[in-house]
């Protein structure tokens, strides 16, 4: 059984926010696309997140990822992965500075792998990206090692590529072949006004220059570079037309709600209350509700 929308594409992943609460606040940050916490605001329950994928599992959702803010400010995570059923490709994204002392755990209740994001090496840069000290800093190269360590494979650095830090994507670069882990430079999704995006253009036009071999993912029309040992995801959603065209994901808020699309916010499905075949039922009607931003679907669906 595969869940598909009005526009045929497939639904296979779920990505669920499960807090959004964090202990960093990087400047860039889109807060998956919910409104900015309001203090107060309810966040979903173990057990809720525990049925939505049990659900999805049954709809033919085979991967799920965990997000936040960041997950692992919730202490039950550990207990919850161990309820969730076998077969699913379970993964985190992390900001690391937590996970050192938990990725043995973590791998052990069923986590399969991780993304810790890192967007500079330097304690100064790393600091006005993300509000954290060099101690954050440390703790998040400590978190990657830890993973590594633990078998959360492959273990994927995040870089979100700024003009604050492009200087240091091929340190980036070094710094992830020399543990076996994989880069991912990251566009940035800009806020109107920001301006702080990096060349990533330039930097992808460099490593083509420098790769031994280039591969074409088919999530997102992602692109792979291999370059002497190393290798470099690029992931550039606003560059994309085929972004949309791709994406194969439902998202779950943080407050309990089934979004059909990163970027609108005016079309979620409630989860509260569900499970069984209720919660199949929402499922498809978020399924139903999803139209591909970039490639004009509203205008289709007149
Ligand atoms: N643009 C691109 N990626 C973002 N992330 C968060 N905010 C943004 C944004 N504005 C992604 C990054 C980060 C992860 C936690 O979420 O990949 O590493
Ligand atoms: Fe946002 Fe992640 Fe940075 Fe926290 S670590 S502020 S959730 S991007």
């Amino acid at each position: 059984m595969t869940l598909a929308d009005p526009f045929g594409r497939k639904v296979t992943g779920l990505r669920i926010a499960i807090t959004a609460r964090c202990n960093l606040r990087c400047l860039y940050c889109h807060h998956e696309g919910e409104d900015p916490a309001p203090s107060g605001r309810r966040e979903i329950s173990a057990d809720e997140i525990v049925k939505v994928i049990c659900a999805g599992a049954s709809l033919g959702i085979r991967r799920v990822k965990l997000t936040g803010g960041e997950p692992l400010m919730r202490r039950d995570l550990e207990t919850i992965l161990a309820r969730l059923p076998e077969g699913l490709e379970v993964s985190l994204t992390t900001n690391g500075t937590h996970l050192a002392g938990r990725a043995v755990a973590l791998a052990g209740a069923g986590l399969d792998r991780v993304n810790v994001s890192l967007d500079s090496l330097r304690p100064q840069a790393y600091r006005r990206i993300t509000g954290g000290t060099e101690e954050d800093l440390k703790r998040a190269v400590a978190g990657i090692d830890g993973a590594l360590e633990a078998g959360l494979l492959p273990v994927k650095v995040n870089m979100v590529v700024l003009k604050e830090n492009e200087g240091e994507v091929w340190d980036l670069i070094d710094f992830a072949r020399d543990r076996g882990a994989i880069l991912q430079l990251i566009e940035l999704l800009e806020r109107p006004g920001l301006g702080i995006g990096g060349d990533i253009a330039g930097i992808e036009a460099a490593l083509e220059e420098g790769a031994d071999e280039i591969v074409t993912r088919d999530m997102h029309r992602r692109r792979k570079y291999f370059l002497s040992g190393g290798e470099v995801e690029v992931v550039r959603p606003m560059d994309n037309t085929e972004f949309c065209a791709h994406c194969n994901r439902l998202r779950v808020t943080s407050d309990g709600k089934l979004k059909p699309c990163l970027l609108r916010n005016d079309n979620l499905v409630d989860l509260a209350g569900a499970d069984g075949e209720e919660m199949k039922r929402r499922i498809e009607e978020a399924v139903g509700l999803r139209s591909p931003y970039f490639c004009g679907g509203d205008e289709k669906e007149r």
